[in-house]
């Protein structure tokens, strides 16, 4: 007997289909890349992630499903609790861990978002350390209890630094975002107390922590660039755009600029 495939996600970017305990995606340019390096993190212990299993016979790539639940914004109470942001930083941290060393594929590609790269996106650090997430958004944060248990969706994952993958995480999580667009939840959360207790978590030096805020202002206001761009080349990103991101990431660039001065004394 054949497992039934069930259609977890089709509204994304990508259309995501379960086979008993696989998820099956297209294969894109950078899915080998990124098979390659789930295998390396995995090998070097960090497993709460899927594992690569190749392509199936209609030429998909082949992932192994993590249980749980991932949440969709927004978010749910349990999912904004101090133990929640915590143990995410946690999570992320034995990945950097596990990931630094790394020998990229000579072959190595990348994911991005669609459009051209616009004029004026600065870049977030010189060099890179590492190769990690950098697409925390919670439809890539599997939970479970309450926690976060797993991260899915390499998609982004590419050659960074662990402060400006951070700085990702923090803008979903923290989250780097004016009340009016936080989580029921986390409208009158303080941000900047969370900040601090996710740099704790992590393990986050002193150094790393006089850097993530001034590249969390470059990261936002790159955003802002990328998704017009993005907008204007791809559907799914206009549908997003239309539906919200034009006014939001306006005034998030605002709200971290105003706000930079509490969140570095807190860190
Ligand atoms: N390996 C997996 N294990 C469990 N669930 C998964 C897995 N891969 C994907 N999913 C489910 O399918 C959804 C979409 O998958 P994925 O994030 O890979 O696609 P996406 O189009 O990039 O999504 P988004 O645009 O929301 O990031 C996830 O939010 C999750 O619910
Ligand atoms: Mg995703």
């Amino acid at each position: 007997m054949t497992d039934a495939e069930e259609t977890l996600a089709s509204e994304g970017v990508t259309h995501v289909v379960r086979v008993g305990g696989t998820v099956r995606r297209p294969v894109r340019p950078f899915t080998a890349t990124v098979q390659a390096y789930l295998a390396f993190v995995r090998s070097r212990g960090f497993t709460d992630c899927p594992e690569p299993l190749g392509r199936d016979a209609e030429g998909r790539e082949v992932l192994s499903y993590v249980a749980g639940e991932v949440p969709v914004e927004p978010l749910p109470e349990h999912a904004t609790s101090a133990s929640a942001l915590g143990t995410l930083g946690a999570l992320i941290r034995r990945l950097h861990d596990a990931a630094d060393g790394w020998a990229l594929p000579a072959d190595a590609v990348w994911g991005g978002v669609p459009g051209v790269r616009p004029d004026g996106v600065v870049p977030l650090f010189d060099e890179p350390e590492l190769v990690s997430h950098m697409d925390y958004c919670p439809g890539n944060v599997v939970f479970d209890g309450g926690l976060p248990t797993a991260l899915i969706d390499f998609d982004l994952a590419r050659p960074t630094t662990r402060v400006a993958d951070l700085a990702n995480a923090l803008y979903w999580w923290a989250p780097l975002a004016a009340p009016v667009d936080r989580a029921p939840s986390l409208v009158e959360a303080d941000v900047p107390a969370r900040v601090r207790a996710f740099a704790d978590a992590y393990g986050m030096t002193a150094e790393q922590r006089a850097a993530v805020v001034p590249v969390a202002n470059r990261m936002v206001a790159n955003f802002l660039l990328t998704s017009r761009a993005a907008a204007e080349a791809d559907p799914v990103f206009r549908r997003w755009w239309d539906d919200g991101l034009e006014d939001r990431l306006p005034r998030t660039v605002a709200w971290l600029a105003a706000e930079s001065g509490r969140l570095a004394a807190a860190l």
